[in-house]
Parts: C-alpha cells; sequence; structure tokens
C-alpha cells in the first residue's frame, strides 16, 4: 500500500546541506499497521511528510496505493492526497470552528451537498466516540478529544492509509492507550493502512505489526514486532526495548554477577518465553527432569501486541552436567535464554 524505494531527502540550510533521510526503502502492506521508532532528530517526521508528498524527496521514488506520487500534476496530487489521512502531535484543529465544522471541513473543499455532509460528519462523530460533542469548540475538549476530532477530520476523505506523527505524544499514558485503541479499532473496522512515528516504545509495543528503526536518516533495523523484542540486532533497538520492558536483574543482584563459574556460584540466565510457552509448568518440569534446583530472581510477563511475552531470570543450581542439560532442554523449547553470568549460592 505504501512503497518507498531509495528515498533521499537533503535540506538545504544557510549553512550548508543535511540529509535527514538516506536511501530509505520501505514497504507497508495494506491492512497493517507500521512504527517507525527513532530518537529526536533521527527523519522521522521527514521521512512520514513524504509519503504524502508534504516534503517532496530529493531522490527516489513514492507509491501509495500503486499511484507513484512523484510524477502526478500538482491537481491530481492534491485529489491523491485526500486518499492520505494524517494527524499531528499538536492536533492541528481549526479554533474558530466546532468540532462538527472541523470534521466538515474537508468535505466542504470537495463539494459535497450539505446533507451528505451532515451525515457523514455524524457518522465519523459516532465512530470516535465524540456523539455529543459536535457543537464544542476545540478550547473546550480535553486533549484526548482533540485527537479524537483529528482522527474523525483526517477520515473524512475515506483514506486508504493514516499517516501519525507522534500522534499521542501530547498525552498522558492513559488517553494515550485510548487513541492507540481507537487507531487499531479504525483499521480493523475500516482496513486502512497505518504509518506511525513515534519515540515512545510503548506505541509499537501496544498496536504495531511491524516496526523500524530509524537513525541519521537510515533503516538500521526492521522486523515484526513478536520478533524484534526478542531478536533485535543492533544496540540502539535494545536501549529502545529496554526502555519499555522490564528486563534486568535488581540493581542489587546485578552487582552481585560474577563472569566465571566456580564452584560456589550457580549460572544465572533469563529467559524469553512467548504464547503458549508462557502458560506451561516449564520451570517446575525442567527441576523434576533433570534434578536442578530453580530459583527465580526476577520475572515479568508483558503483552507484547496483545501476545503475551515472559521474561524470567533464573538461577540453575545442581551438578554441571545436570545445568548443561537443563539448559539445552529449555533451548529446544523455542525458549530464547541468554546467560546473564554467575551468581554465588543462597543468594537470596
Ligand atoms: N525544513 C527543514 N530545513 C532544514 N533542516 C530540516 C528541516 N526539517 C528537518 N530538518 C533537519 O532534518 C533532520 C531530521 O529532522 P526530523 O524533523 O525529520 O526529525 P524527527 O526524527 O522527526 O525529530 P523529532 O523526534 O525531534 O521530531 C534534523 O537534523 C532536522 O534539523
Ligand atoms: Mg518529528
Amino acid at each position: 500500500m505504501i512503497d518507498l524505494k531509495e528515498v533521499t531527502k537533503t535540506y538545504r540550510t544557510k549553512t550548508g546541506s543535511i540529509t535527514a533521510l538516506d536511501n530509505i526503502s520501505l514497504s507497508v502492506k495494506s491492512g497493517e499497521i507500521m512504527g517507525i521508532i527513532g530518537t529526536s532528530g533521527a527523519g522521522k517526521s521527514t521521512l512520514i511528510r513524504c509519503v504524502n508528498l508534504l516534503e517532496r524527496p530529493s531522490k527516489g521514488h513514492v507509491k501509495v496505493d500503486g499511484q507513484s506520487l512523484c510524477d502526478l500534476s500538482p491537481s491530481a496530487l492534491r485529489t491523491s492526497r485526500r486518499h492520505i489521512g494524517m494527524i499531528f502531535q499538536h492536533f492541528n484543529l481549526l479554533s474558530l470552528r466546532t468540532v462538527f465544522d472541523n470534521i466538515a471541513f474537508p468535505l466542504e473543499l470537495t463539494g459535497m451537498s450539505k446533507d451528505d455532509i451532515h451525515q457523514k460528519v455524524t457518522s465519523l462523530l459516532d465512530l470516535v466516540g465524540l456523539e455529543n460533542r459536535g457543537q464544542h469548540y476545540p478550547s473546550e475538549l480535553s486533549g484526548g478529544q482533540k485527537q479524537r476530532v483529528a482522527i474523525a477530520r483526517a477520515l473524512a476523505g475515506d483514506p486508504k492509509v493514516l499517516l501519525c506523527d507522534e500522534a499521542t505524544s501530547a498525552l498522558d499514558p492513559q488517553t494515550s492507550l485510548s487513541i492507540l485503541n481507537l487507531l487499531e479499532q479504525i483499521r480493523d473496522q475500516l482496513g486502512i493502512t497505518i504509518l506511525l512515528i513515534t519515540h515512545d516504545m510503548q506505541v509499537i509495543k501496544h498496536i504495531c505489526d511491524r516496526v523500524a528503526i530509524l537513525e541519521h536518516g537510515k533503516i538500521i533495523e526492521e522486523n515484526t514486532v513478536a520478533e524484534f523484542f526478542t531478536a533485535a540486532k543492533t544496540d540502539i533497538a535494545k536501549e529502545f526495548i529496554a526502555s519499555s520492558i522490564r528486563q534486568d536483574l535488581p540493581k542489587e543482584l546485578a552487582q552481585r554477577l560474577q563472569t566465571e563459574s566456580t564452584d560456589k556460584n550457580a549460572p544465572v540466565i533469563r529467559l524469553w518465553f512467548h504464547d503458549e510457552s508462557t502458560s506451561q509448568p516449564i520451570i517446575a518440569g525442567t527441576c523434576q527432569r533433570f534434578h536442578v534446583d530453580i530459583n527465580i530472581l526476577q520475572a515479568n510477563l508483558e503483552y507484547i501486541h496483545h501476545r503475551p511475552v515472559g521474561i524470567m531470570i533464573i538461577k540453575i543450581e545442581g551438578e554441571d552436567d545436570n545445568i548443561n542439560n537443563a539448559i539445552k532442554h529449555l533451548k529446544a523449547l523455542e525458549i530464547k535464554t541468554e546467560q546473564l553470568g554467575y551468581i554465588t549460592h543462597h543468594v537470596i
């Protein structure tokens, strides 16, 4: 649905040129929610603005729904853009217009009749949960409600694609979650393709099917969200994950980790469970079968894209051969294992 091919964007400034995007290729499938995450200045806004040509790429091609946007005449581009909705961090509502009139605005530009506009806006207000707010002004709404209005307005042109530039960054965590749920509901109900950019891993974790990391204008890693959390490759990806999931030992225990095995310590292993393995008695089963003792040092169950992922840090004690066999067994169950070091016996 969205195809960027070798897109480069260079800004010319008084002091020289800045390459904000450096040879980016990216595809988003129809009905998919794709997230782009990156630190400030990575090029996220530039990237999303290149999708509807609010910024024209210096090089490369942009295709949306099979149409090559860079080749269109200005008027054909205006028509195409109606099928690409966009929402922003600061909502960008017209403060002198009511909620109803904000949503009606793009429809008025298409010359739609008053009756049709009324019907359309009423159903959009319903969809975003603002049935009784049509006659209010933006200043009378909360941040979450303002973003709902912006979403309704973005959907007015029946877009196939919705672009979200940090759409939840100005909202508190709970409101942010309700907006993410609304976006997901819209994708499920209307089949819209969503491309969103964020610096917040919670957003990726909550609704994205796939994620790409943008750094200095390049995509340095791209994966499904489920794979991304357990098989991140780059340090930046690992930092993003660490910012959103508790996966390390508490400080008190981390300080006591040793790097060498001795007869006074035992291996400390981090396990990542997925889906079915989160609900099986794997630890008890491993203890019984391999005659080892397992102490849980830290445990956490997270939902990543509605799928459970368990992270557990354990200490395994017993005969060396038994410990090795127990670890082999866990690996064979497709539980990702990482050895963090060793810790002395009877530590807790
Ligand atoms: N209109 C412009 N003219 C010149 N340079 C620009 C322009 N817009 C962005 N840049 C530069 O391009 C780079 C990428 O900016 P961009 O706004 O895309 O980053 P971002 O990832 O969205 O950052 P943030 O998270 O802070 O919003 C930055 O170095 C920025 O200074
Ligand atoms: Mg930005």
